[in-house]
């Protein structure tokens, strides 16, 4: 099967006054159809940058320095930009945080939906229009009626609904949803990601879901990529990496899971992440590593295959490589006593 997305050997730059940040530094995954690849990384490890990439929407100082991003075999980095524009919304389409805040609330949804599909050539009959919206609508677990209400009149949920109905409205086989229910209360947090997750398997549309929260993606996704300081270090299906996480980083963000109370005691024991600005040379994660070994301190660990299917840079792994042993990792709590 060809993959939906490939994203191949991405570096993304940001050429500040002070230093060329690596945003996004040999990050490479891909997605087949109807597939949920969840991004987990911490604030500022590039989950965006990448986005924002795949969509051609980054800004100076932004730059794309290399790689390559196949949607359905065709690179979009070298589209032209109405090209590009032609292919966001009917063929990749992206629910942000903010994505509610980008309504314009003085205008009703039925035009703001009508205006987005028009600027894509849709060209619909009056009823068809409302037929489509209806549909869009009741999809993502709202009444037809708000079509005719403005944005202001609808709580944060219900915006966000709006939003992704608005993301669905072309059948993009990519969806890519950055932290989209961040700004939401818990409650209505849950209810909007079942709504994404029942639209994405209707659609059979592939899903790219950023956030933070190990919980979420474990309830959402199929697969997962591990993001620290623009590198993807760690890559697998969720079911084994929650099983067995195969870097001392990702293991640190499970056993950051059971509660609040070991959260405050990992952060703190293990520093903030590096600013990109200033990334440590050899291994990325040696400063605030448990296990950090000499060579950590020099020399980048190789991003390898560890498990089926699973793929972790990490010098532990040097020797397993050879010998074919068993999983370097002892548990954590060992580990540091
Ligand atoms: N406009 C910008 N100028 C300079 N650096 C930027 C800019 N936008 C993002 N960055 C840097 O790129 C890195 C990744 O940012 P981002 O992709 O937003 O992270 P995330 O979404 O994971 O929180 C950060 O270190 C940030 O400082
Ligand atoms: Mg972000």
């Amino acid at each position: 099967m060809t993959p939906v997305l490939q994203v191949n050997d991405l570096r993304v730059y940001f050429n500040t006054p002070r230093a060329v940040v690596k945003a996004v530094d040999d990050v490479s995954f891909s997605l087949n159809a109807g597939e949920r690849f969840g991004l987990i990384g911490e604030s500022g490890s590039g989950k965006s940058t990448i986005a924002l990439a795949i969509m051609r929407l980054l800004r100076a100082p932004g730059e794309v320095k290399s790689g390559e991003v196949l949607l359905d075999g065709e690179n979009l980095l070298t589209l032209s930009d109405a090209e590009m524009r032609r292919r966001r919304l009917s063929s990749v389409a992206m629910v942000t945080q903010g994505a509610m805040n980008s309504l314009n609330p003085v205008i009703r949804i039925r035009q703001q939906f009508a205006d987005g599909l028009n600027s894509h050539g849709m060209n619909l009959s009056k009823d068809q229009a409302r037929e489509h919206l209806a549909d869009l609508l009741t999809r993502v677990g709202l009444k037809r009626e708000v079509a005719d209400m403005y944005p202001h009149e609808l709580s944060g949920g219900m915006k966000q609904r709006v939003c992704i109905a608005f993301a669905i409205s072309l059948r993009p086989s990519l969806i890519i949803a950055d932290e989209p229910t961040s700004a939401l209360d818990v409650v209505v947090q849950r209810q909007v990601m079942q709504t994404l997750r029942q639209v994405q398997e209707e659609l059979g549309a592939a899903v790219i879901l950023i956030g933070h929260d190990m919980g979420l993606m474990a309830q959402f996704a199929d697969r997962i990529g591990v993001l620290y300081a623009g590198k993807l270090v760690e890559q697998g299906p969720v079911r084994q990496i929650f099983r067995k996480p195969e870097h001392p980083y990702t293991r640190l963000l499970m056993e950051s899971l059971p509660s609040l109370e070991e959260k405050e005691t990992l952060v703190g024991g293990f520093g903030s992440p590096p600013s990109a600005a200033e990334r440590p040379r050899g291994c990325v994660f040696h400063p605030r590593c448990p296990y950090v070994m000499d060579r950590c301190i020099d020399i980048e660990p190789v991003y390898r295959q560890v498990a089926p299917n699973q793929w972790a840079a990490c010098h532990l792994h040097d020797e397993a490589d050879s010998s074919g042993m068993e999983s370097p990792l002892t548990p954590l709590k060992e580990a540091r006593s």
